[in-house]
């Protein structure tokens, strides 16, 4: 009887004989020896194949075999300490599925824009690999942290009528008669669910039709969204640390073969532990003049490099809080002490990748929320809805959103956000 099973299962059969459907990811061979790159999908594991020791036949089909060819390969685990995995593979027999002709992603280097065009078979190599597993190891942590802490999983519809982020990024779209935009931000949905189930967390695909063309910036990306019934400011930024730091530490735990495959320098991601630091808007404004920038003064926004430099201060994500309400949305709740701001913060990630989170205590007072919706010119009737959540036992509230790609990009430490999704949608690319 054969053991049939996957890379991520070799440790169990270490001496014995297994067999695995897997891909020729790459093959070195001289007149003696012959080493396959083996990958399933599961991972990558090397299988070593001495002339002298197997059949003729099979030592030639080792060495003639493609790039990308498809096999079933029996062979004998082996400890191997050298190797990332931990083991390595005594090939016994090789049985062709496949002959791949031509794979164009040779093991050389390739321009962006090639491995773009390529982006369906791009994914195969071992760092896309490596960052689509830290991507699901995120996600499936999302699940894990939310479910733990009482959150109830919601989703928020696509197809919308309103705009929560602003109405100059939409993407239009007819619904039958009717006006529709995919959805920026499930937010709104999100706090009518929150009046229901207390606790609720989305996650969900969002859609900004922005015209940037920066290595932070999705035209579609996915954001995980909680929202809170009775969670005030502070509360709210607690759940986000907690929340940062749970799928930082599972990553480290449970993605070390990924991390170290990216070459990722986990000591600066080791240390990414409740609490993080807090600096108001006004203090950031104030630390960049005195760092030299000026360029920026109290009412304008942030740009990559002022964020940055705000990051480069500390060794973990920072909280900027309190913006300008000029700055922010309709919907954020200013501070009872001052009102020229709201209660908001940004997180800013470490290392350049800027922020990761967008949130804020929300308006709970029917008559200043709309008025704020009239001020923003946003149409009445199609938030009578959101307006009803303020008529029928209003509650403080709060809630944010995580940017998914920001943060696998940052915690792979990939450059671009375009390899933190499998198939990104970037101004100008829609294909494949
Ligand atoms: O700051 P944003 O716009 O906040 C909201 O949409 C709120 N309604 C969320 C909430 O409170 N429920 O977006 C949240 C996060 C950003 O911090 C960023 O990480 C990410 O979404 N994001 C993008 N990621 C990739 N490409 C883009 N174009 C992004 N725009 C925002
Ligand atoms: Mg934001």
């Amino acid at each position: 009887t054969v053991n049939k099973t996957t890379i991520s299962q070799v440790h169990k059969y270490v001496d014995q004989e297994v067999k695995i459907g897997a891909w020729i990811a790459n093959k070195r061979s001289s007149g003696k020896i012959a080493f396959l790159q083996l990958r399933d999908g599961t991972g990558f594991i090397q299988g070593v194949i001495v002339k002298e020791d197997v059949a003729e036949e099979l030592f030639q089909t080792a060495k003639s075999i493609t790039q990308e060819s498809s096999v079933y390969v029996s062979g004998v685990v082996q400890k191997d300490e050298r190797s990332p995995l931990g083991y390595e593979l005594l090939v016994k027999g090789i049985e062709v599925l496949h002959q791949s002709v031509d794979y164009p992603i040779t093991p050389k280097e390739h321009g962006t824009e090639f491995l773009m065009d390529n982006r369906h078979l791009w994914l195969r190599s071992r760092r896309q690999h490596a960052v689509m597993k830290i991507r699901n190891e995120i996600i499936r942590a999302t699940y894990e942290f939310f479910n733990e802490q009482g959150f109830a999983k919601v989703d928020p519809p696509i197809l919308t009528g309103s705009a929560p982020e602003g109405t100059t990024e939409l993407f239009a779209t007819k619904y039958f008669d009717e006006d529709a935009f995919l959805s920026q931000s499930g937010q709104l949905y999100m706090e009518a669910s929150a009046m229901a189930l207390g606790k609720v967390f989305s996650f969900g695909p969002t859609f900004r039709a922005e015209k940037s063309k920066t290595r932070r910036h999705l035209i579609e990306f996915w954001m995980i969204e909680p929202e809170m019934a009775f969670v005030e400011f502070e509360e709210n930024l607690e759940v986000q640390e907690q929340y940062v730091s749970y799928i930082v530490q599972s990553v480290l735990k449970n993605c070390t073969i990924e991390l170290k495959t990216l070459g990722r320098d986990t000591s600066k991601l080791e240390n990414i532990k409740a609490p993080f630091p807090r600096i108001s808007y006004d203090d950031a404004i104030k630390f960049l003049n005195e760092k030299g920038f000026d360029d920026i003064k109290w009412g304008d926004d942030f740009g990559a490099p002022h964020e940055t430099a705000i990051a480069e201060h500390y060794d973990k994500p920072v909280f900027i809080t309190k913006y300008p309400t000029s700055l922010k949305p309709f919907y954020m709740q200013p501070d009872a002490e001052r009102e020229d701001v709201v209660l908001c913060a940004d997180l800013i990630a470490p290392e350049g990748y800027g922020e990761i989170i967008g949130g804020s205590e929300r308006i709970h007072n029917y008559d200043l929320l709309k008025q704020r919706i009239e001020e923003h010119k946003l149409p009445l009737e199609s938030y009578q809805w959101y307006l009803d959540l303020r008529k029928y036992g209003s509650v403080p509230h709060s809630g944010f959103g995580l940017g998914l790609e920001r943060t696998v990009a940052w915690i792979s430490g990939v450059e671009h956000v375009r390899e933190s999704i499998p198939f990104p949608r970037l101004l100008n690319r829609l294909y494949p």
